[in-house]
């Protein structure tokens, strides 16, 4: 469907933005469909695959980064803004995509990653060449540690580690001064302390606006705004948590003034966040501010990550409730949620929140009704309409994620240092196999040929050993689709308004295994119930059942009860239209 027909179907509540009712795809180009046989998906892959996605009948496509890189991070390393990397394409081919998409009904949202570029950008490579170069300041530079700073003396200005392992400032023989980077030593941040770099980058978005696309997924955006006690000294103490300083929501606001206020047509705004709380959220979210239209947060997937995310902990079903419900109830009356169980970074849902052998499709199934249903933006991450599971490499040598491969060769030479057990190779493998990045970047699976019809030469990264059972053709053959499945929920958003914007009611909080909600609007109520683990549900469902109508199961028809005492089946979820009861009903 169509958004204006989507919007039409929605009536009256077609004034809220198309984002309410619309279901996001996240396209990870690398891995998606490679048409030319060099082992990399690229972008003449996704055209070929847009009939595909306009099948599944999501509304946009977020396409993680394809700009020219060196690709340490798998593109988000980025050596020129206003390009393609010849590896996914070029910019006639781009331009050829985009218009395949909107001719379909689908709008591109491109990956802005402007927290740090690539070492190799100009910028950086001007930036660092001396320390009078104009473009000096367009990055973090600091002198090493002297004795009134947190660092030790001679050495960086303080003590902050990167997300990939490692201190967060490297020294550039070449002026012999330390500059920050919050993730790969390839990854310079930007100081955009400085009016020059917020303007470049402000130039570059308008740029691809005017090109057509639709909007920006927004890579640690809130990063881009630094606490001053991380990269002004002297300090005393630094502390850890998050870098985000107070500025950010002066440049969010500024970002939206210079790029967006002025045009007209339907865009979208989404920025990653990690380490922000709802109150945050509130803020960055509400309409009147002007900052972005929704937010990804990190509470609920950092719920299983002990000391470092390799290090994971046991599932709680209530402590994911608690956490999913008080972000429903926090963007309730201001803001927007962004709904994800998965993306480039996360391990597959399937895996981590269902049982992905004798339950994958019902599980997988389960947590797809249950998320569609929350108020808030889906976000549907390249093969998770279809349950595809975590992948289990025997050696390090299979995996290539940057994160992943730092924090074993660190661990493991610790290991080696202190035989400390949680080090160990093995332990350190499991942690990768089970949280690592490569869970999600392993080949899109389309059918059971070589390399799961990924491509025809050999894959830069292997594909997961399952594809002959799990794979698209399969999946759309079979009585019991995941791809299907995932259709009827974005049916269900595009044409009930109760899906889009009903209120949310949390049940049964501390259940060990239920996930039960209501959504309200008006007169009508949703309800869904889902029996999150192996065994049957015995207690009773948590509302009136009488006269109710079951929208939607992942059971056969058939096989449903549909009473008020009836136990969910393993890995059973249902959404329920409770019938309307008069005050003398
Ligand atoms: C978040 C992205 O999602 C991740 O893939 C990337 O490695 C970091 N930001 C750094 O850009």
């Amino acid at each position: 469907m169509t958004n204006a027909a989507t919007a039409a179907v929605h009536g009256e509540h077609d004034s809220n933005p198309w984002w309410t009712r619309a279901v996001v795809y996240q396209v990870y180009p690398r891995s998606f469909a490679d048409s030319n046989g060099d082992g990399i998906g690229d972008l003449g892959g996704i055209r070929s695959k847009l009939d595909y996605l306009a099948e599944l009948g999501v509304d946009a496509i977020w396409l993680s980064p394809v700009y020219p890189s060196p690709q340490h991070d798998n593109g988000y390393d980025i050596k020129d803004y206003q390009d393609i990397d010849p590896v996914f394409g070029s910019l006639a081919e781009f331009d050829a995509l985009l218009t395949a998409a909107h001719s379909r009904g689908l709008k591109i949202i491109m990956d802005l990653v402007v927290n740090h570029t690539s070492d190799e950008h100009p910028w950086f490579v001007e930036s660092r060449s001396s320390k009078d170069n104009p473009k000096r300041d367009w990055y973090w530079w600091r002198p090493t540690a002297d004795a009134s700073s947190a660092g030790a003396v001679g050495g960086p200005p303080n003590g902050w580690g990167s997300a990939f392992s490692g201190p967060a400032w490297t020294l550039d023989p070449i002026t012999d001064e330390y500059y920050l980077h919050l993730f790969a030593r390839q990854q310079p941040d930007l100081n955009w302390e400085n009016p020059e770099v917020r303007r470049a980058v402000y130039t570059m978005m308008n740029w691809w606006l005017d090109r057509g696309v639709d909007g920006f997924r927004m890579d640690v955006i809130n990063f881009i705004a630094k606490r001053a006690e991380l990269v002004s000294g002297p300090q005393a103490s630094l502390g850890g948590g998050s870098p985000m300083g107070p500025q950010i929501h002066d440049y969010l606001q500024e970002m939206h003034r210079e790029v967006f206020a002025g045009r007209t047509g339907e865009h979208l705004t989404v920025g990653e966040m990690p380490g922000v709380t709802v109150e945050d959220a509130r803020l960055f979210t509400d309409p009147a501010r002007a900052e972005v239209d929704m937010i990804f947060q990190f509470e609920h997937v950092s719920l299983d990550q002990g000391q470092t995310k390799f290090h994971f902990l046991p599932r709680s079903l209530p402590a994911l409730k608690a956490s999913l419900g008080r972000w429903q109830g926090g963007l309730a009356e201001t803001g927007w949620n962004s709904l994800y169980l998965n993306n480039h970074d996360q391990p597959r849902l399937v895996s981590r929140f269902g049982n992905d052998s004798e339950f994958r499709f019902e599980s997988a199934t389960l947590w797809a009704l249950v998320l569609h249903l929350h108020r808030g933006t889906p976000y549907i991450y390249q093969g998770e309409e279809i349950g595809m599971t975590n992948v289990h490499f025997e050696s390090i040598t299979d995996y290539r994620d940057i994160e992943s491969l730092n924090h074993y060769r660190e661990a493991v030479a610790e290991f080696d240092r202190t035989g400390q057990f949680d080090q160990a190779p093995a332990t350190v493998l499991e942690g990768v196999h089970t949280m690592g990045r490569d869970n999600a970047r392993t080949p899109m699976q389309w059918d059971d040929s070589a390399h799961a019809g990924f491509t025809s030469g050999t894959p830069w990264i292997a594909a997961n050993p399952n594809f002959a059972a799990v794979n698209v053709a399969a999946d759309r053959a079979a009585k019991r689709s995941v791809f299907r499945f995932y259709q009827r929920l974005i049916t269900l958003r595009h044409t009930l308004p109760t899906v889009a914007l009903g209120d949310f009611t949390m049940l049964e909080p501390n259940h060990e295994a239920l996930y039960a909600f209501t959504r309200t609007l008006g007169s009508e109520t949703l309800l869904v119930v889902a029996n999150a683990a192996d065994a049957p549900l015995t207690t009773p469902l948590p509302a009136d059942l009488s006269g109710a109508e079951l929208l939607l199961g992942n059971y056969p028809a058939a096989e449903q009860t549909g009473t008020g005492e009836a136990p969910l089946r393993a890995w059973e979820a249902r959404l329920y239209r409770l019938a309307t009861r008069t005050a003398n009903s």
